[in-house]
């Protein structure tokens, strides 16, 4: 079926990115945390996965997935005790899909000092109740800074679409090789 089909024309008149942007705060407890007191990259993962979607959700007011969350670095450790603020916003919107930066710092709670800790890219598929896609509004760039995010977003996209195309080109490479391994019979 059509996205459109499923999607009220009503819903989708674009938005600006601010009436989107979402913010979360966490305390570092001792079940988020390493053997050093440090908290889990797990945990971090989910943290950003949650407030990249509170932003998606905002923007197309329907059900979510996670599509692909790109490449993240932990540039310095959130330590037990700390609060972790994350920001979100909706970069730019396509046809289902929608691409969510999110960025995270810790706050030391003495000094209120705020350091980057981690960012990422994530992808949202818009849903209905019964899990068929659905369109979503047009995100509308206001400032320099959204500009830049909205036009950039373009550019990973068409570098996730060639990447996920070399990955299956590989994968067909390999097909024959990984068919033959799985008739032959176990060794004795
Ligand atoms: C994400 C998902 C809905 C895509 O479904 P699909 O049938 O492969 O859909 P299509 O290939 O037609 O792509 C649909 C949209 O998703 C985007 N998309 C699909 N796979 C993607 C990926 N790996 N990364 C980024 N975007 C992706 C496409 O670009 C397209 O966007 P557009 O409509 O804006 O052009 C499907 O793979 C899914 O349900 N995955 C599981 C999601 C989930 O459970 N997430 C939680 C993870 S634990």
């Amino acid at each position: 079926m059509n996205p459109s089909d499923v999607t009220p024309a009503s819903s989708l008149i674009p938005r600006t990115v601010a009436s989107s942007q979402s913010e979360m705060t966490e305390i570092v407890l001792p079940n988020d945390t390493n053997v050093l007191g440090n908290l889990l990259g797990g945990r971090l993962m989910h943290f950003i996965d949650m407030t990249g979607a509170m932003a998606a959700y905002r923007h197309a007011r329907t059900y979510m997935v996670t599509a692909s969350m790109d490449h993240i670095d932990f540039i310095r450790p959130v330590h037990l005790g700390d609060l972790v603020i994350l920001r979100s916003s909706v970069n730019r919107a396509f046809t289902t899909s929608m691409e969510v930066g999110v960025k995270a710092w810790t706050e030391a709670p003495q000094t209120g000092e705020l350091l980057h800790v981690a960012s990422a890219f994530l992808v949202f598929v818009a849903i209905d109740k019964e899990g068929r896609r659905v369109r979503v509004p047009e995100v509308i760039p206001e400032t320099a800074e959204e500009q830049r995010h909205y036009a950039d977003a373009l550019l990973r996209r068409e570098h996730r679409e060639a990447e996920h195309a070399r990955r299956k080109q590989e994968k067909l490479a390999h097909a024959p090789l990984e068919d033959a391994a799985a008739a032959e019979p176990p060794a004795q």
